[in-house]
């Protein structure tokens, strides 16, 4: 079976988790958590290398500040607990979004972890905070303006390789499966760039329920799909 080595995903339906419960939002988002623990722990077993979770997004800031401030604080909870257990694991933790946007205590933990981690090597798990597509391309647009504009490089010198080593993701390869759960059929602003020839899988249940099973299923649809990049299957090129 052809596994993915790169699987993103859209953790969503925390809230309507919750709703369906009677419970409060933040209950929702706490179960999240319990769902991303367990997928971290199997995503190595599944032949994964590189697990991508959308975990706060640059427009998740017009939520009502009481629930921002709840997954601020569950951010640092999951830092502050799992860390250790993450770095035993062999899990390398890799940030992306804008973390100039964030309180300096949140900014210094996600650090931490990344240092912690770096060397680590059976899975990275990139966890997208403050992390919106088109701002990372913004970002990365910046970058590259400034060196040009020092004389440090030559536009004609900005190919589609060279931009994408300037978006956050730069030494990560592309998503080849990218989950969105909850049944919304959309991206919601997640690696535009990247998901560029992603096979996209939607399930309809909500984040807190999802399980190995789950993933698992979705490997097997991957690995299902015929993935021809612009060009043509095999069967249809002339001998
Ligand atoms: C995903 O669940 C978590 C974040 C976006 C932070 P939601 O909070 O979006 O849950 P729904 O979509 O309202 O059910
Ligand atoms: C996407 O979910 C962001 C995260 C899962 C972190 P949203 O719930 O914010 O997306 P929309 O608003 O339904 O598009
Ligand atoms: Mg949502």
């Amino acid at each position: 079976m052809t596994t993915p080595a790169h699987v993103a995903i859209i953790m969503d339906g925390n809230g309507r988790w919750a709703k369906a419960r009677g419970l409060p939002r933040l209950a929702g988002h706490r179960a999240g958590v319990e769902a991303l623990r367990k997928t971290v722990r199997a995503a190595p077993g599944l032949g994964i290398s590189y697990l991508t979770v959308y975990a706060f997004s640059s427009e998740n800031w017009s939520r009502p500040k009481s629930e921002v401030s709840d997954l601020m604080g569950l951010l640092k909870l999951f830092i502050r607990r799992d860390l250790a257990e993450l770095h035993q694991n062999g899990v390398r933790v890799r940030i992306i979004g804008d973390k100039a946007g964030l309180q300096p205590d949140i900014r210094d933990l996600l650090d931490e972890a990344e240092q912690l981690t770096l060397h680590n090597r059976s899975l990275t798990l990139v966890i997208a905070f403050n992390y919106g597509g088109r701002d990372e391309i913004v970002r990365a647009a910046r970058k590259l303006a400034a060196a040009v504009a020092s004389g440090e490089i030559d536009s004609d010198a900005i190919t589609a390789e060279r931009f994408a080593g300037a978006l956050d993701t730069a030494d990560i390869p592309d998503p080849e499966l990218v989950i969105r759960t909850s049944g919304e059929l959309r991206l919601s602003n997640f690696l535009l760039w990247q998901a560029a020839y992603a096979e996209l899988v939607f399930l309809p249940c909500y984040w807190p329920d999802f399980s190995r099973e789950h993933l698992a299923d979705a490997l097997r649809d991957f690995a299902g799909r015929e993935r021809r990049f612009g060009g043509l299957a095999p069967q249809n090129v002339a001998l």
